[in-house]
């Protein structure tokens, strides 16, 4: 099955919104595989997001993400990769559906409470980068009504 690193970012862990994302991704039949909480270093900050490094945005960006702590995580199931960036809604809060995480939850671009990988090499990229230790590895006896 497909694995997706999904995290909330400084606003969502200030709001009190972690039980609100992590029980979404839950409830949805995605497995959880690792999670933590942690302050995020500038290094670690301009590595995950280096594909933005020539951005306008880069510099508030890393302010952003280091300015508190984040909650990080890996999901797994089928198109997780995808299905997690469903519900998260689009990027910009203002257009994302309701019923979406953003579209529920958010109202700025800049702080659109949740992160999620966008693709299968960004995702092994990600979770590499974040998690050091390894990941859980388990059967849930639900697994056989979530195919
Ligand atoms: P992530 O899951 O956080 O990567 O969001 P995304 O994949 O939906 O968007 P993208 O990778 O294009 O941008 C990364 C993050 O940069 C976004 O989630 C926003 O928080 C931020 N961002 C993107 N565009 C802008 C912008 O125009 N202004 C500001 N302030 N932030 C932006
Ligand atoms: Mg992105």
């Amino acid at each position: 099955a497909e694995r997706t690193f999904i995290m909330v970012k400084p606003d969502g862990v200030q709001r009190g919104l972690v039980g609100e994302v992590v029980s979404r991704f839950e409830r949805k039949g995605l497995k959880l595989l690792g999670a933590k909480l942690m302050q995020v270093s500038n290094e670690l900050a301009e590595s995950h997001y280096a594909e933005h490094r020539e951005r306008p945005f880069f510099n508030d960006l890393v302010s952003f993400i280091t300015s508190s702590p984040v909650f990080a995580m890996v999901w797994e199931g089928e198109n997780a990769i995808s299905i997690a960036r469903n519900m998260m809604g689009k990027t910009n809060p203002a257009d994302a559906a309701p019923g979406t995480i953003r579209g529920d939850l958010g109202l700025t671009i800049g702080m659109n409470i949740v992160h999620g990988s966008d693709s299968p090499d960004s995702a092994a990229r990600e979770i590499a980068l974040w998690f050091n230790e390894s990941l859980a590895d388990y059967e849930r006896a639900v697994d056989v009504w979530l195919k």
